[in-house]
């Protein structure tokens, strides 16, 4: 059966809740379960992905190809010592996340050409449209925070950045300008408090072109972000996932959100420590059957296409 590639943008808001860490040993689980996995650094400027699978030297990187230094995508992915999994490494020059639109997707397409079954993309944190845009391209994606409130607001904002910019691509499509401005409007909720939630701004959206909210509604309907609360160590901790369900379907009318969670583990520092990823060194820890269940997920997901 011919199965249909994944693409998955792992991105957090925020710098150090685990976006590299889950990205490298979930490739490696994928692997494991006979996938054919890339793993690409994206978190252009400070790569550091291959640390985790003990490579210093990148011989080859994603700016080499963004550079026109090699002619194919190809010839920057590498081989590891893991069977099933390459890599492509990030590159040094900061800021060239700051890629146009356009030229983010003829990567993410190109990314789909190279052998294998799923390519996973760990990102940089942020909540500007250089990582948006990356998880719009990619469909799918883990959104990665901590249980801790600050990060747990990143992570709504980050959603909401998400489904602004969407439905403005699609209103721009539609060519509807009195409903961009509608939405313009419904960014800045101090100002206008009567567009508070989605569903207010919907309501008002009806008023200007019912047809175009309603594709709009289904937008958000159709929107299945997962949630991936890292480094989870109290049985408080573990209800942050609940906390942003709440909130996304409260103020975005995001009705079917998905939340796992990975337990905090003294195995990953060690393994860290070492070297040597994870997966490999401490297969039966804590994070790795946590990881586990996420891989699981993610190819049981393929196999239902
Ligand atoms: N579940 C966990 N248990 C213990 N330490 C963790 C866990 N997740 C992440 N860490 C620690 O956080 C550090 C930052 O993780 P990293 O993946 O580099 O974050 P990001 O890519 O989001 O910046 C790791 O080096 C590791 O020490
Ligand atoms: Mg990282």
């Amino acid at each position: 059966m011919q199965n249909q590639k994944q693409t998955v943008a792992i991105v957090g808001p925020k710098g150090g809740v685990g976006k590299t860490i889950i990205s490298a040993n979930l490739a490696i689980a994928l692997s494991k379960l006979g996938k054919k996995v890339i793993v690409v650094d994206l978190d252009l400027g400070a790569s550091n992905l291959h640390t985790t699978f003990g490579l210093t030297a990148p011989k080859y990187t994603l700016d080499d190809y963004i550079f026109n230094k090699v002619s194919k995508l190809s010839e920057i992915v590498q081989k590891t010592d893991i069977d099933n999994l390459k890599i492509i490494c990030g590159g040094d020059v900061p800021g060239i996340a700051n890629l146009h639109y356009q030229k983010k997707v003829k990567l993410i397409r190109n990314l789909a050409t190279l052998e294998s079954d799923f390519v996973l993309l760990d990102l940089g944190a942020g909540v500007s449209y250089n990582v948006v845009d990356f998880l719009i391209i990619a469909q799918n994606g883990l959104l990665v925070t901590t249980p801790d409130v600050n990060s747990l607001l990143n992570c709504y904002s980050f959603i909401k950045t998400l489904i602004f910019r969407r439905l403005t691509f699609y209103l721009r499509r539609a060519k509807c300008p009195e409903l961009l401005e509608l939405l313009e409007k419904a960014k800045q909720t101090d100002d206008h408090p009567h567009l508070k939630t989605m569903e207010d701004f919907l309501r008002e959206a009806r008023k200007i072109d019912a047809a175009l909210a309603e594709g709009a509604k289904k937008i958000l309907w159709r929107f299945k972000p997962t949630v991936v609360v890292n480094r989870i160590q109290t049985a408080n901790d573990a209800k942050a996932g609940e906390t942003i369900r709440k909130l996304m379907r409260q103020y975005l009318s995001v009705e079917s959100s998905v939340t796992m969670s990975i337990r905090e583990d003294q195995a990953v520092r060690d393994a860290l420590a070492n070297l040597t990823p994870i997966m490999l060194k401490s297969p039966q820890s804590k994070f790795c059957k946590d990881i586990n269940k996420i891989a699981q997920t993610l190819y049981n997901s393929e196999a239902g296409n």
